[in-house]
């Protein structure tokens, strides 16, 4: 079953039935401030901090889905009927009423088609500025004069969501609001100075601005009292629930159309009037909204694939990337299952979000890169969690609040938390995406720049990085593998004072890539210790972690070996399997029999298993993942994150065929029609799929803010297609199926735009690397034969 289609020359996914299963979502905004929108225009709006300033609320995992939103009403005059132009919240009879919700890069659109009205309605944040605008257009299609009315609507939070959810005390009673100059000012009184505005560029006839005065008691948005009478009452108050809602009046002629402009945005009744007057010429409005298209054709740019997979190229070329920019500006902070208590930053996660997009998004990859350095103890360690202004001293740190119950800046001490809240992976990842951003900007006196340590002192990049790869070299256990720690990246393996297969093998990568970052840096003297390194890491996971058929996963404190062939339950895992050849540890048989094993036990036709079989029993020397219902999350889901990682194994080794079927099966855009069963949307990777030791096999959640966003692109382009950066070139070694003649790119490298063509008349699935010079990249054209 489908409800939408790619429109790949627009780059929008159009949805033609909103009765979909689930909330299929988009965001708006690419700096800080960010809505979170469903097809259905339900979401909320915040800026910066979605914890702190809020703008807009929202009622998580609710019933209805996806309440309140940024709506817009229309009632006709003549019979007292309406509808709003997102299919939600009125709802009307689909066989009556006909809706289309184009989500697009950074905007939104809802159109409708009801009694001889068109009307739609785009959302989205324009570049540089804290507000949301909603360009709405009427367009009267009847033979007769309509006599409407138009009604813009949105509800205000409390800024912290915290209070706003729970403390009625305070977010009722501190927050107040008033109108002026068709300017609906919300006031935040608690924290003085923070305003919220909602206004147009026409001069309403009607508000409100108190919620229930526009909703009514015992209705809801699907009938407010406000629309059904056609009359707003002009309510303000200070204190109680505040919303946004303008009307206006208007009568469209047969075949005339209306623009009428919403905004809403962070600042007081002035900033409002300024935003009102900007955009009152709708030329603003226009120039707004090419400013963002052409921010994202400009990333667009950097790749662009033509391959005879066309569901990846609507992946690689548009979504994927989407998804994985998406994850580097708002990290994991902002949805509809993060709903604003979880901000900060993960420190695995942003570290591998920030490598996978260097090349359209080399600013804000550092930035993250910067971020991490600071959050790192200067025993090599990272924070788990942490908020990066707090360890930045370009950020001013507020006094603390005069008020007991509002969350006071935390000092920094208060923050570095010790070995035994430390995930035992979380600082590893840093090392290659520093590796990484070297690679795509050849910035190598980056190196040299100094940052703090999260608990004093500071050093430079350089040294940072030495310090996460001794701290791993100094955590190891009795097997002489890396301790687990709290968690390794697996969140619910907590092996603690046992040992993790995985953490080893990243170490070892890391400590590769270090190898060679040092050879490139003028720093061939401490190669030799770190070559030393690498090799007491391989003899150990060789002699500790080989099972005879595939590679365990770790070693519980009591020396219990998982993952192994005589293991019932989680005999084999994915992570250890694919990080044994990731890494370049694994050669020879063992590399070869890893990536059989994922292929024998893992691999689905939803994606590649997290392990298996998945855990019956709870078992506390495993960790959380046993407490986990079966094929769900991490106990033996197609969990999302770590499916990439097969693919480069697979790669590595040569296997094209299997590398694209494992990347076909995860691949969302090749679920467009399997909805019945995928739920979710097929323009975004999921944080995992249900595993088929569940009922609902196949069916994927939590979209978008995923580590498989970034992995799936990574993975990918550098090593299916094989195009990679080097510290002085480009390298081409693709590993495609055997079937294929071959596929072509266009990409910019180092401000150079290049045009690669691989044809493969051989038929083979890997030929050998070709590495071109930045002089050989200057023609701009690049041919590679596959060969052996
Ligand atoms: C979640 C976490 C991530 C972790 C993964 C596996 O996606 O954000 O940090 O690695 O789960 O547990």
């Amino acid at each position: 079953m489908r409800y939408g289609h790619f429109d790949n020359s627009m780059k929008e996914y159009v949805i033609d039935r909103p009765d979909v299963p689930v909330s299929w979502t988009n965001y708006l905004g690419t700096e800080d401030t960010g809505t979170v929108i469903s097809h259905n225009a339900g979401g909320y709006m915040f800026s910066g901090d979605p914890e702190t300033h809020r703008i807009t609320r929202f009622r998580p995992n609710g019933v209805p889905l996806d309440r309140p939103g940024h709506y817009v009403y229309i009632r006709d005059n003549s019979d007292g009927d309406y509808w709003s132009i997102s299919w939600q919240p009125v709802g009307k009879d689909l066989t009556k009423a006909s809706y289309r919700t184009r989500h697009g890069l950074s905007y939104s659109v809802f159109e409708c088609d009801y009694k001889g009205i068109h009307a739609s309605q785009k959302l989205f944040i324009p570049r540089g500025r804290k507000c949301e605008i909603w360009d709405v257009i009427l367009r009267n299609d009847g033979t007769s004069e309509r006599r409407l009315s138009l009604f813009g609507y949105c509800e205000f939070s409390f800024n912290i969501i915290e209070i706003d959810n729970q403390n009625f005390q305070m977010s009722m009673y501190c927050s107040g609001s008033r109108y002026a100059d068709g300017v609906i000012e919300c006031d935040n009184f608690y924290n003085p100075g923070m305003f919220h505005y909602f206004t147009s560029t026409f001069e309403p006839e009607g508000f409100d601005c108190v919620r229930d005065s526009f909703i009514g008691v015992y209705h809801t948005e699907s009938n407010p009292i406000g629309v059904e009478k056609g009359v707003l009452s002009s309510s303000t108050e200070l204190g109680n629930n505040q919303c946004g809602a303008l009307s206006t009046g208007l009568v469209l002629a047969p075949g005339e159309s209306k623009r009428f402009v919403f905004i809403l945005g962070v600042g007081d009744l002035m900033a409002g009037k300024e935003e009102k007057a900007y955009f009152s010429s709708t030329s603003n409005v226009d120039k707004a909204f090419d400013e963002l298209c052409s921010y994202w054709n400009a990333k667009i740019e950097t790749l662009q694939i033509k391959t005879p997979n066309s569901d990846m190229d609507i992946m690689l070329n548009t979504w994927n990337l989407y998804q994985s920019e998406t994850n580097v500006v708002f990290s994991r902070f902002a949805s509809f299952i993060e709903v604003g208590g979880r901000t900060g930053l993960g420190y695995r996660d942003t570290a591998q979000d920030a490598m996978c997009v260097v090349a359209s998004n080399p600013s804000q990859c550092r930035k993250r890169i910067i971020q991490l350095l600071r959050g790192l103890t200067s025993s090599g360690y990272g924070l788990h969690l942490f908020s990066p202004e707090v360890f930045d001293p370009d950020v001013p740190k507020t006094e603390p609040f005069k008020s007991p119950t509002v969350k006071p800046m935390p000092e920094p001490s208060s923050m570095v938390h010790g070995l035994k809240d430390t995930c035992s992976d979380d600082a590893l990842w840093l090392v290659p995406s520093i590796c990484e951003f070297i690679r795509e900007t050849g910035d190598l006196s980056f190196l040299d720049q100094r940052f703090g340590y999260a608990d004093g002192g500071e050093g430079t990049v350089l040294e940072h990085m030495e310090r996460i790869l001794e701290f791993s070299a100094r955590q190891v256990g009795k097997s002489g593998i890396c301790l687990g720690l709290r968690a390794d990246w697996n969140d619910c393996i907590n092996l603690g004072g046992g040992e993790s297969a995985l953490v080893s093998f990243l170490h070892y990568w890391a400590t590769d890539e270090f190898i060679g970052l040092l050879a490139k840096s003028g720093h061939a003297d401490r190669i030799g210790h770190f070559t030393e390194m690498k090799a007491k890491i391989k003899e150990a996971c060789e002699r500790e972690l080989w099972d005879g058929e595939w590679y365990i996963r770790g070693i519980t404190k009591s020396g219990r070996k998982i993952g192994t062939a005589a293991d019932e339950e989680g005999k084999v895992h994915l992570e250890s399997n694919s990080w044994a050849v990731c890494s370049g540890l694994a050669d020879g048989e063992h590399a070869r029999k890893a990536v059989e094993a994922i292929d024998k036990y893992l691999y689905g036709e939803w994606g590649i298993h997290l392990n298996a079989p998945s855990y019956s029993k709870p078992d506390d020397e495993i960790g959380f993942v046993t407490r986990v219902y079966r094929g769900i999350k991490e106990n033996g889901a197609i969990f999302s994150h770590p499916n990439p990682w097969a693919w480069v194994a697979a790669a590595k080794l040569g296997m094209g065929d299997l590398a694209m079927r494992f990347y076909n099966s995860l691949c969302p855009a090749r679920q467009n029609d399997r909805i019945e069963v995928r739920q979710s949307e097929p323009y975004t990777y999921c944080q995992f799929v249900m595993g088929r030791d569940h009922s609902a096999y196949g069916r994927a959640r939590h979209p978008w803010l995923t580590g498989s966003a970034g992995w799936a692109y990574f993975a990918a382009t550098h090593y299916i297609l094989g195009i990679r950066p080097d510290y002085d070139g480009l390298v081409i070694d693709p590993c495609i199926p055997a079937s294929w003649d071959g596929f072509e790119a266009d990409r910019v490298f180092r401000g150079r735009k290049i045009h690669i063509r691989v044809t493969n008349p051989h038929h083979i699935q890997k030929g050998r690397p070709v590495f071109f010079s930045l002089d050989e990249l200057e023609g701009g054209n690049l041919n590679v034969e596959m060969k052996n």
